[in-house]
């Protein structure tokens, strides 16, 4: 019985101590969150939901109902000016429209991407995801080692080269939309786009021919499911501990492991070429072995990064670009007039010819304004944030070192103060003598940490667009909605549903 009572006080005064520590430990943290509050309060920002959680709860319920969590910072930057605060817990992001400031840090290489996003992004629930590759990496040496030597499979010279392929993967395209008109069966465009641009991607980046367009294949939608998951790890810091989510956290993890295991194959199958002998492309996959380090001694941990860059290639190279076009065939199914007008410049510059040339795309003038237009009313990758290397001002307000900035190319394409009319879609916006957006357009971000498959992109966006004009008229099936999907990177929400005729029928 003593030793029943003994047991029972030790175990009384051990969740007695449990308790006291973890109330110190909360204590500490309501402190922390106290003077974090203190730091930035001088920042004009919306009112937070709740002291401990900020506004954590206002992000969550628009996750839940579907929304777009970009529209909420659009609007509160609309009423709380160029330089606003948000709170999540004990974070605190400053989101910035102001152009000058946007120029002066994003120019820069002084201030590094923020820890709050971009480290989180090392691993996705516990599986490494895009670890230290280019998109991720926050030291400076370690980005510029990989990006000097990833930049001649980017260079103008190397692209003009990958004109076969575009055009090739593109005609596949038609020839799955040509069997969808004959039958008067609906497209999905944003699927069929997305097909398009994976097989670029894996012909291009990888040497690797799959066909998705005809064959079926599990990485659009694990694409997805990473984006998708993406999402909620880096919105919601609970999400993974709460059992309902258990199976989903499960199929990101297994989605992030097919992805990393399909780069292992595949560098494993290269390097092997390599150290035959063979002659291999110097595409992106043969640049992504370079980045890593002596070939014949590789630790896991080098085995481990190129397989970062391999992730952040097959998602970074394909399904922007994907969802930039099934945007931009959704609007044109509702401008008939701006169709007209790019079928005149179509006919123009390539006529009946099937092989569109590099030159043919410098000539699409009109092609081009209608993309950059896409891009300012659907940013697909809303936008970029830095951490300040150094104290500023901007309009009037301290920001201290240290300080997580937001900038959205989203937020600033969809405000009147920048583009007149904002939700209008108008191509004239981008007429080669329209004054040029100063620092307040940057689907691509700016400086030294832009994209670097922006000219790869675009000129992949024009063979696919200048194809389907030249041969096709669609239109959106009855209850597409117009609405963004927020993965993280932005989609239209419907899919782009389409009936898609032959032109020669149109006449
Ligand atoms: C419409 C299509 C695309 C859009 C809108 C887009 C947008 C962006 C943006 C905004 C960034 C900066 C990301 C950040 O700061 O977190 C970025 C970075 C990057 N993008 Fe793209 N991108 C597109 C297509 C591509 C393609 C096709 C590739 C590769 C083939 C690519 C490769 C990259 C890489 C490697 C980076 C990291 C660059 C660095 O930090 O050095 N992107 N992209």
């Amino acid at each position: 019985m003593a030793f029943f009572n003994l047991l029972l006080s030790l175990l009384v005064n051990a969740l007695y101590v449990l308790f006291i520590l973890l109330l110190v430990v909360f204590l500490g943290f309501c402190l922390y969150i106290k003077y974090t509050h203190m730091k930035y309060d001088h920042i004009p920002g919306p009112p937070r939901d709740s002291f401990l959680l900020g506004h954590s709860p206002t992000f969550l319920r628009i996750m839940r109902d579907g929304g777009v969590l970009q529209d909420k910072l659009l609007e509160w930057a609309e009423i709380y000016g160029p330089v606003f605060r948000v709170n999540v817990l004990h974070f605190v992001l400053v989101n910035v429209t102001c152009p000058d400031t946007t120029k002066e840090i994003l120019m820069s290489s002084k201030h590094p991407k923020d820890k709050f996003l971009y480290k989180k992004l090392f691993y996705l629930f516990g599986q490494r995801f895009l670890g230290n590759g280019l998109v991720t990496a926050r030291d400076h040496e370690m980005w510029y080692k990989q990006r000097r030597i990833m930049d001649p499979a980017f260079s103008s010279l190397y692209l003009r080269g990958l004109m076969g392929t575009f055009n090739e993967t593109a005609e596949k395209l038609m020839e799955r939309l040509s069997e969808i008109a004959d039958k008067n069966m609906e497209a999905n465009m944003l699927h069929l786009v997305n097909c398009v641009t994976l097989d670029v991607i894996n012909k291009v980046a990888f040497g690797v021919d799959l066909d998705f367009l005809n064959t079926k294949s599990p990485f659009p939608k694990a694409i997805e499911t990473c984006l998708k998951g993406m999402t909620y790890y880096v919105r919601d810091s609970f999400f993974e501990f709460k059992p309902k989510n258990r199976p989903f956290v499960k199929e990101v993890r297994e989605a992030c492991r097919l992805l990393r295991s399909t780069g292992a194959k595949w560098v494993n199958e290269r390097k092997t070429a390599m150290q035959n002998g063979e002659e291999v492309p110097k595409d992106i996959l043969t640049q992504i072995i370079k980045t890593s380090a002596a070939e014949e001694k590789m630790t896991e941990e080098d085995e481990e990064f190129m397989l970062d860059n391999f992730v952040t290639f097959f998602i970074a190279g394909q399904e922007t670009t994907a969802n930039q076009l099934a945007f931009c065939i959704m609007e044109l199914a509702r401008h008939p007039e701006i169709l007209e007008e790019l079928r005149k410049e179509v006919e123009e510059v390539i006529g009946m010819k099937r092989e569109i040339n590099y030159e043919d795309l410098g000539k699409l003038v009109y092609l081009s304004q209608v993309l950059k237009e896409t891009l300012r009313l659907y940013s697909t990758v809303p936008g970029t944030s830095r951490e300040l290397a150094e104290e500023i001002t901007i309009d009037g307000f301290r920001i201290p070192v240290g300080t997580n900035l937001m900038f959205s190319s989203y937020v600033c394409g969809r405000m009147e103060k920048f583009f007149k009319d904002p939700l209008k879609f108008d191509p004239d916006r981008f007429h080669p003598d329209a004054p040029k957006p100063y620092y307040c357009y940057y689907p691509f971000a700016l400086g030294p940490r832009s994209c670097l498959g922006q000219n790869f992109a675009q000129m992949e966006a024009k063979v696919v667009m200048a194809k389907l004009i030249q041969r096709f008229s669609w239109e959106l099936v009855p209850g597409q909605s117009f609405e963004v999907l927020d993965t993280g990177t932005l989609r239209p929400k419907s899919g782009v549903v389409c009936s898609v005729r032959h032109r020669k029928d149109d006449i």
